[in-house]
């Protein structure tokens, strides 16, 4: 099926074999980004299914909604995090849902739009925000933390090994040159990580840019908050199907889905991508999608 363009929806007849939108049926789509996903459930469940989209980037909102006009308000775009689900929906006057599906990460609309600051390949400054009405950029984080605060940042939110010495070498950094573009962050990781450390497969300040996003926009906290709330919004027999892109996402979803009373697990492992997919979106490399259902 296709998808909307500038952005590939991962594991898209995965989604749509879980979810079984069907007419009558409504939907939260948590991470509407440009409406890949929503678009299949609105087709899938035409004539009467609804979906509810959340997306917090006022750019990608708006491309969603102008991409998916033609289903009329048979979607709502909610211009707002996911983590006001439980108010929204109340305010909506809705008390329960058929299912709800989030595509956590990044879009490509904001990987490849340079100036959002995201990608180590493109120049920008490094702002990283994806609701850019929050305060803090990744440039702030960089000014601002301590070295050990630095350090635990990125051991934590990037799984960086190398975390002790890459922020020793940025605080060296910043006190003779700010420290604001991308692609400077990402030369000097690559200066502060000898040589022999540098990952073959990966650029070396994937998990430094992985980490400073984390941070920047509360990711685990959204996704707990997320966890916490959505269950309780699921109609009996109403599905969660979360993918996500690493293994903190993932770790959160795996524990809540397992210890959640209200939830039975629909998948006892994450599906992965067929190499099929990959090679079509390489940006799905490293999706893992977990299903639970209201019990
Ligand atoms: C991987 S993309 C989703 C792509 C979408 N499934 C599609 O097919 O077009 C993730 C999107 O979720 C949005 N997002 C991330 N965290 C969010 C949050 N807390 N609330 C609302 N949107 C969020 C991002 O801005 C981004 O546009």
């Amino acid at each position: 099926m296709a998808g909307v363009p500038g952005h590939v929806p991962v594991l898209l007849d995965e989604v749509l074999r879980w979810l079984q939108p069907r007419d009558s049926g409504l939907y939260v789509d948590a991470t509407l980004g440009l409406g890949g996903h929503s678009r299949a459930i609105l087709t899938a469940s035409a004539p009467g299914g609804r979906v509810i989209g959340f997306e917090w980037d006022d750019q990608a909102a708006a491309m969603a909604r102008k991409n998916l006009a033609a289903y009329g308000d048979r979607i709502q775009v909610v211009a707002a995090s996911y983590v006001q689900l439980q108010a929204e929906l109340s305010r909506l006057d809705i008390d329960g849902v058929d299912g709800l599906l989030a595509d956590l990460g990044v879009s490509s609309l904001q990987l490849d739009k340079g100036e959002r600051g995201f990608s180590f390949q493109v120049d920008a400054p490094l702002d990283m925000r994806m609701d850019r009405s929050r305060q803090v950029r990744a440039a702030t984080l960089l000014a601002e933390l301590s070295e050990a605060q630095l350090a635990d940042l990125l051991y934590y939110y990037g799984e960086e090994r190398q975390a002790r010495r890459i922020a020793r070498y940025l605080v060296q950094v910043r006190q003779r040159e700010p420290i604001e573009r991308t692609l400077q962050l990402a030369h000097l990781v690559a200066e502060a990580i000898p040589k022999k450390y540098h990952p073959r497969r990966v650029h070396v300040a994937t998990k430094t840019f992985q980490a400073l996003r984390i941070a920047v926009n509360g990711e685990l906290d959204n996704i707990r908050a997320l966890l916490a709330t959505a269950p309780a919004l699921l109609k009996p027999g109403g599905c969660m199907v979360i993918i996500t892109f690493h293994s903190l996402e993932d770790r959160l979803v795996k524990q809540a889905f397992e210890q959640d009373d209200r939830l039975q697990l629909l998948l006892k492992k994450p599906l992965e991508p067929q190499a099929e997919e990959i090679r079509r979106n390489p940006r799905a490399r490293s999706a893992k999608m977990r299903v639970a259902q209201r019990k």
